[in-house]
């Protein structure tokens, strides 16, 4: 999306592999732009696709990447210790006016900001699946983020084509925070064999217009990224019900269904 707004990126992951792959689903995503935004000027499509891609390229060493960026976004694995290791050690190689943003779905922004020696220029830019259509970036103002690092986020989210909100650094900022609970409700009322998944879903997509039914959303969002937010979310506060962990979630999880990705979690897919 960076890359498509005229932006310079360079995608950072763990091998040449993963790379490839991230790659290849970057052209398809393109493809299927492209295909709706150019539906009758495929000269110019196949033209915005070059382009586009002409602006990516791709390493697995984000130290050595750091020193010539403005903004990094990390999207790591939602793991309060990897992210502030990775954070520490950028933070050493990157040029004093870089600034960092976390995608993080829950974790706490303040927290990753403190391994670093660039709180003021340190803030949350989350995100939404597909990230292609969906419209919102949530931007995250610590307590030490400075005015112009926040105004920067926000110019950075218009610019690649989003509609910003604000949120101050609280857990699921604001719509984890609806929508992670309302998933979980879903579960539990599965899980007490109130409905079965499939009504639910259709309930929610034809009573509520939801766009995708919570199983379907979950399956989307990924199980084990959605355990992780629910199990967070718990540790900081086990009296709340809805961070109630779901023993359902749990044995998915475990039994390595964590949804679209891997070709099973609520559901199967082809
Ligand atoms: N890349 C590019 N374009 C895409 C895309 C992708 N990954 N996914 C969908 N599209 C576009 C394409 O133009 C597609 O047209 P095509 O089928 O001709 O290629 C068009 O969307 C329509 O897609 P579909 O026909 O497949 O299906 P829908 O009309 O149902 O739309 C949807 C798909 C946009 C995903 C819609 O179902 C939706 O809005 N779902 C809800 C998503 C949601 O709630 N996201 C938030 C999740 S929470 C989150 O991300 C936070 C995290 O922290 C957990």
């Amino acid at each position: 999306v960076a890359a498509a707004s005229g932006h310079t990126v360079v995608l950072v992951d763990q091998s040449d592999e993963i790379l490839k792959k991230s790659t290849k689903g970057i052209e398809e995503s393109l493809k299927r732009v492209t295909k709706k935004k150019f539906a009758d000027k495929p000269e110019a499509g196949a033209e915005f696709i070059k382009k586009t891609l002409k602006n990516l390229t791709t390493s697995t060493d984000a130290a050595s990447v750091v020193h010539s960026t403005d903004l990094v976004i990390e999207a790591i694995v939602e793991n309060l210790e990897v992210k502030n290791e990775l954070f520490k050690r950028l933070d050493k190689f990157a040029p004093e006016h870089t600034i960092f943003a976390s995608n993080t779905s829950s974790l706490q922004i303040t927290q990753m900001a403190n391994a670093t020696t660039r709180q003021d220029r340190f803030g949350g830019l989350h995100f939404f699946n597909p990230v292609p259509m969906m419209k919102l970036v949530e931007v995250i103002k610590t307590p030490m983020t400075s005015q112009k690092t926040f105004e920067s986020l926000v110019d950075f989210s218009k610019a690649v084509g989003k509609s910003p909100v604000s949120c101050k650094d609280t857990p699921g900022f604001i719509v984890n925070r609806l929508l992670v609970p309302y998933m979980m409700e879903a579960v539990r009322l599965f899980e007490r064999g109130d409905a079965s998944k499939e009504d639910i879903d259709v309930a929610m997509k034809l009573g509520a217009g939801y766009p995708m039914g919570p199983f379907e959303l979950l399956d989307y969002v990924g199980l084990d990224t959605s355990k992780y937010i629910i199990d967070g979310w718990h540790s900081l506060d086990p009296n709340n019900p809805l961070f109630a962990p779901s023993p359902l979630l749990n044995k998915l999880v475990e039994e390595k269904k964590l949804g679209k990705k891997t070709g099973e979690g609520f559901y199967k897919y082809k």
